[in-house]
């Protein structure tokens, strides 16, 4: 049988602005980020600004764009995750900055709806999938095995390939499926309230790179892209500007915890082996 090649990854968790330090040139050969900003709806954080005028926010963001492209080898994949009402924005700025359209993925995220009186509730967030260059150097169809729906008469032998509808994967939310995931502190609260699950990542990340390859998150948050690459035998490298959250990912990653494991999710996929 052949015996799996032993990859040494590292991973680089660097404080400060990821426009900066992406300008820095220090940080290239990227073959994959995951973009997870703020969504500039009035959240609080420590060192942004979430309240900020529409075009300076979306400016902002495209020049981040910009040097990613730059940053990123040809064949390289963006995933960028941004509130469903700015999919027009978002769009425009990844072709404005040479991207390469792929996919728009629609993540319901198993949670309760934002209500209105005059269009339908929002029940889901988009993950736009670029890529740099007309097709992606990587792309691994996945497939899964979810229930049989009742109106199905046969099982599936096969499971079925992910489609660009993503509904079942759950957010992790303050409420009653918060779940053990969510990082809290002595007090039981949520460290931070943007923290992507694990199982996002994990697809994520297995759809779009291989072992070895060199993943970027410019906006770490609590590292969670770069526990899951850590897993999968990929290299990282996380950016933060708020230092208390660069130093929770540290300690994040120094001891994998057991709900950090992605482990638990392999059975849901099939023939994952050519992907880890
Ligand atoms: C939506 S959260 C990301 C959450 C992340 N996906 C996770 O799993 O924890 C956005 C993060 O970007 C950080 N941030 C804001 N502005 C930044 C900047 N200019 N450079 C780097 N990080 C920044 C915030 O402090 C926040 O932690």
């Amino acid at each position: 049988m052949e015996q799996p090649v032993k990859l040494n990854t590292t991973y680089r968790v660097l404080q400060g602005n990821c426009l900066e330090l992406l300008r820095g040139s220090s940080i290239n050969g990227i073959d994959f980020s995951f973009v997870d900003p703020p969504f500039n709806q009035g959240k609080d954080y420590r060192y942004f600004d979430d309240g900020q005028n529409q075009e300076k926010y979306w400016n902002w963001l495209k020049e981040i764009l910009d040097e990613l492209y730059k940053a990123t080898v040809e064949g390289g994949a963006i995933y960028f995750m941004q509130r469903e009402k700015n999919t027009e924005d978002l769009l425009r700025i990844l072709s404005e900055t040479g991207w390469t359209f792929q996919n728009l993925i629609i993540w319901k995220k198993k949670t309760s709806a934002v209500p209105s009186n005059f269009r339908f509730s929002k029940q889901y967030q988009i993950i736009s999938f670029a890529t740099k260059g007309r097709k992606p150097r990587v792309f691994n169809k996945l497939r899964t095995d979810p229930p049989l729906p009742p109106e199905y008469k046969y099982e599936r032998s096969n499971g079925v390939y992910l489609t660009d509808v993503w509904d079942d994967i759950r957010e992790l939310t303050s409420g009653y499926f918060a779940g053990d995931e969510a990082i809290r502190d002595e007090k039981g609260d949520r460290i931070h309230k943007q923290q992507s699950p694990i199982a996002l990542l994990l697809r994520i990340i297995l759809s779009s790179t291989s072992p070895g390859d060199t993943i970027l998150d410019p906006f770490a948050g609590t590292g969670t892209t770069l526990v899951v690459a850590e897993q999968l035998k990929r290299n990282s490298v996380g950016i933060e500007i708020d230092p208390k959250y660069v130093k929770l990912i540290e300690k994040r990653l120094e001891c994998i915890g057991k709900t950090d494991d992605v482990s638990k999710f392999y059975d849901y996929y099939r023939e994952l082996c050519k992907t880890l």
